[in-house]
């Protein structure tokens, strides 16, 4: 019998066509939130799965999936896996690195600006009917160019981030990271390794492009963000968990720190009610990755992942994107 494969979310159906050549495939056609039970049960039956960052997969939902073999995660983020129960059952867990780099780095810095010059809440500001004439001092930010980036997690993500503020912008760039950079990566990103609390202390903005783990959890909370200059603004298009997201409206509101724009939060789809009612946030709903091109390109490497992780197809000889080799896991611990 060909191999089962479980498909939790509605992709590009002529892309999840690729899979239907190798595998007798179970997809999903509408946005479903699985509770960790179906997910389970799901697993039930299947050789292999695609999945998304909505879907946890750990040591209870495969309990009872001895089939299974491979887990596809749509997606550079793959905190909702528990890769070493995995590896324990030595099924292979891919992600998509590399092929959403350029666009995420391009929304972290839509984002940074948006904050910094105050874009969305001037655009609410003119829907909403207040603006009745030009006048000097409305919706004053703070400058972009020439400022000091900080960058929170130096993967791929963060050194395209730091690329578009030391070559576009001007900006000197310092970021921070578990482990320093190679000095050529350092060179092509143009970026100076500091430790935390001076990153800190310097950061005009701050973007954070780090994994979530328990390791890094709340790593943004009150003490960190007193650190922060009042005029700063912090960008997170990683996960929203590693921010103590009250501790972050506390500063907002107190004009502690200038700003916020923030793509994830940590109980998403809900967002912190404190967040909603400020001003000074720019609020997107975790599309850091999602241009069409790199939505179809992330797809298309996972269909590939799981069919070569599945030894099928062209590349069943090929290692498919193990998550141990690409993790560049990269980042700062506490
Ligand atoms: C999305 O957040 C991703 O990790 O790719
Ligand atoms: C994650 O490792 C990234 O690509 O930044």
């Amino acid at each position: 019998a060909r191999p089962r494969v479980w498909v939790s979310q509605p992709l590009f159906g002529d892309i999840i066509a690729g899979l239907d050549e190798h595998f007798e495939v179970d997809d999903t056609r509408e946005v479903t939130a699985w509770s960790p039970a179906q997910v389970a049960r799901k697993l039930a039956d299947a050789d292999g799965a695609l999945v998304t960052l909505n879907e946890r997969v750990g040591a209870a939902e495969i309990a009872d999936a001895p089939r299974l073999r491979a887990v596809a995660n749509v997606g550079v983020g793959y905190d909702n896996l528990d890769v070493a129960a995995l590896r324990a059952r030595d099924i292979v867990a891919t992600n998509t690195p590399d092929v959403l780099t350029e666009t995420t780095a391009d929304m972290g810095f839509a984002l940074l600006m948006a904050a910094a010059r105050r874009i969305t809440e001037g655009e609410r500001w003119l829907r909403d009917g207040r603006w009745t004439q030009w006048s000097f001092d409305t919706l004053l930010g703070h400058d972009v160019h020439s400022t000091t980036l900080g960058i929170l997690g130096m993967g791929r993500i963060g050194q395209g981030i730091a690329r578009r503020g030391a070559l576009g912008f001007g900006m000197r760039v310092l970021y921070h990271n578990r482990s320093r950079l190679p000095d050529r990566i350092e060179r092509n990103s143009r970026a100076a390794w500091v430790d935390l609390d001076t990153l800190l202390r310097a950061a005009d903005h701050l973007v954070l492009v780090l994994p979530y783990s328990a390791a890094t959890r709340h790593l943004i909370d009150a003490a960190a963000l007193a650190k922060m200059k009042p005029t700063a603004t912090l960008t997170n298009i990683a996960r929203g968990g590693l921010v103590d997201e009250d501790a972050l409206a506390d500063a907002l509101s107190a004009g502690r720190l200038a700003a916020a724009a923030l793509d994830v939060f940590e109980g998403e789809p809900a967002v912190n009610p404190r967040l909603l009612a400020l001003r000074n946030v720019v609020l997107t709903p975790h599309v850091g990755s999602a241009s069409l091109a790199t939505r179809r390109a992330m797809a298309t490497l996972a269909v590939d992942n799981l069919v070569a992780a599945l030894g099928r197809g062209p590349r069943a000889g090929d290692p498919p994107t193990p998550i141990a080799a690409t993790a560049t896991g990269a980042t700062t611990a506490k």
